[in-house]
């Protein structure tokens, strides 16, 4: 179960990363561009949040039945933090991750009170724009870009 997971949880990080990257461009766009906000666009960022979610209850699932990550766990919190590989898969990833899908659902929730479409997407690119670069800045992204133990392989 566990390896089906990951998997799971690789994958659907790209589905992420695209809608995130999409969201973003088309909001500033539809920001500077005094777009019409359209139901395309409510249904973009209503697929992002439901993406988000999903990975959340997976990554969730992870945490506690990942053998690498109880490994880590079993080690006191100060050998943890020290450690950037073990401080990495205890309190980084999944601290990180929480507050990237935190700012996505409020940025869902502010754009959808917002009184017009312009601070719609104004709302979007701001909260979504800080949720990208919270969750891409998280992602354990293959060598170079994390070093070894917290790197994993693209697929
Ligand atoms: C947008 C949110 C997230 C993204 C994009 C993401 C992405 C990833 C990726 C790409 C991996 C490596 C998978 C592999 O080895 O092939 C991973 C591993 C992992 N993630 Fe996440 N993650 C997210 C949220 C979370 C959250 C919220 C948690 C925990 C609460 C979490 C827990 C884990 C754990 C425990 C592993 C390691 C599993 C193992 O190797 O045993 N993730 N994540």
């Amino acid at each position: 179960m566990e390896t089906g997971l990951i998997h799971l949880h690789n994958l659907l990080r790209y589905a992420i990363v695209i809608l995130l990257i999409v969201t973003v461009l088309k909001s500033f766009i539809g920001w500077f561009g005094k777009n019409e906000y359209s139901a395309g666009d409510n249904k973009l960022s209503l697929f992002l949040f439901i993406s988000a979610h999903l990975q959340l209850v997976i990554g969730l699932v992870l945490y506690f039945v990942s053998d690498v990550v109880q490994a880590y766990k079993s080690l006191p919190m100060a050998d943890i933090m020290k450690d950037a590989v073990a401080r990495f898969w205890v309190v980084e990833h999944m601290l990180s991750m929480i507050i990237g899908i935190a700012i996505i659902t409020l940025g869902r929730i502010m754009a959808k009170k917002a009184a017009n479409d312009g601070a719609k997407f104004r709302r979007q690119a701001i909260y979504f724009t800080l949720a990208m670069v919270i969750i891409f800045s998280a992602i354990p992204w293959p060598e170079p870009f994390k070093i070894e133990g917290i790197a994993r392989p693209w697929f």
